[in-house]
């Protein structure tokens, strides 16, 4: 059987910085806030006609991605797009790739499982190149969340939080044994999935009663957490999900290179980081310069971790996360 393994990793985040000052220009937070619950100190988001969306951002990932790993776009044979802000509620952006690229009518996939969106994409992905189906194939997180904020005081809980940006990588196939991705792990708990979500509009709550009832004090088209509640929750799913990646394996904690969890919240990583006693230099956060940016944080941070020369040649590189659904997952890499 084959295995796949990462070989191209590429990310593209827009250029207009938005400070934890500049928010408090906006809402009653301040930067103290900001930086002493969430580790944030500023986020990207993009300007209206700067021709940054959820699939163009996508695409500048991958178009980087692609170079970086030495192929051509014509080389990628399925696209797997993970996002929770697609440009249309359908089609998903994953077609839009396809076009953008320029390349032959190949798959797209959408995947939407949130924070957990871009680890779901590479198992999937990790299972089509296992069976033999697809050579190469594009994992894509992106995310514009700047557009569906509520910028007031009211929404300040989730507004501070969210960023946008895209990362993605080519998976492609390969012979070498013990190398590559180990194992992923995925899980979901719908039990939850209203406390962290979006409710309109949907199916659920069509357009033309979203219409009907549009006015300022409706909140149900704003993102809506419940933050206490899903911290908790996310420092438990995180560290069993870990865990169950190193164990599946044969793996100790200290056996990690480099954990790159998805970056929900400084404090939730650090938490994190504690319990299983990993060194500074073995956790990769960037949620100081992004916020969270959902399926676009773990490729983003893989990439500039790569950049940095902080992913090496046999390194053990565990990915985790946990979010919106609930939905967490992991997975095990040897570089
Ligand atoms: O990525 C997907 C998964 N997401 C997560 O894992 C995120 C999990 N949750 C969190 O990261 C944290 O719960 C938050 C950062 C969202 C909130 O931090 P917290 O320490 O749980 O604060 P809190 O919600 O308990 O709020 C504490 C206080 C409240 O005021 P009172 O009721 O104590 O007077 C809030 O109204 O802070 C207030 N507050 C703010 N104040 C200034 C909430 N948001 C803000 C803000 N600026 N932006």
């Amino acid at each position: 059987m084959k295995q796949s393994k990462i070989v191209g990793i590429g990310h593209f985040v827009p250029e207009n910085v938005v400070t934890n000052d500049e928010l408090s220009e906006l809402m009653d937070t301040n930067d103290a806030w900001i930086t002493e619950r969430t580790g944030i100190k500023e986020r990207r988001h993009i300007v209206k006609g700067d021709g940054n969306s959820t699939s163009t951002m996508g695409t500048k990932a991958a178009r980087m991605a692609i170079k970086n790993a030495g192929l051509t776009p014509d080389d990628i044979d399925f696209i797997v797009f993970a996002t929770l802000s697609p440009d249309y509620y359908f089609p998903g952006p994953g077609v839009q790739v396809q076009e953008q690229l320029g390349i032959k009518e190949i798959g797209a996939l959408d995947v939407r499982n949130q924070c957990s969106g871009f680890v779901y994409g590479l198992s999937v992905a990790d299972q089509f190149i296992k069976t033999g189906m697809y050579k190469n194939i594009l994992v894509i997180g992106s995310e514009v969340h700047s557009a569906g904020l509520d910028m007031t005081t009211r929404g300040r809980g989730v507004s501070v939080i969210f960023g946008d940006g895209a990362g993605a990588v080519v998976m492609q196939a390969t012979d070498e044994k013990d190398k590559g991705i180990l194992s992923t792990h995925l899980h979901s708990e719908g039990k939850h999935a209203e406390e962290l979500a979006l409710i309109s509009p949907g199916t659920l709550d069509w357009v033309d009663k979203f219409i009907e009832r549009n006015d300022p004090e409706d909140t149900r088209y704003y993102p809506y957490m419940n933050g206490n509640f899903v911290f908790k929750h996310a420092i438990v799913r995180f560290s069993e999900v870990i865990m169950e990646a190193l164990q599946t394996n044969g793996y100790q904690p200290s056996d990690i290179d480099l954990l790159v969890p998805h970056q929900a919240n400084l404090r939730i990583s650090q938490m994190v980081q504690k319990q299983f006693q990993l060194p500074d230099s073995s956790v990769y956060n960037n949620i100081q310069k992004y916020g969270n940016t959902t399926a676009a944080s773990i490729p983003i941070a893989l990439s500039e971790a790569w950049q940095e020369g902080k992913v090496k040649e046999g390194d053990l590189i565990c990915l985790a996360a946990f979010g919106s659904g609930f939905t967490w997952a992991s997975a095990l890499i040897r570089w």
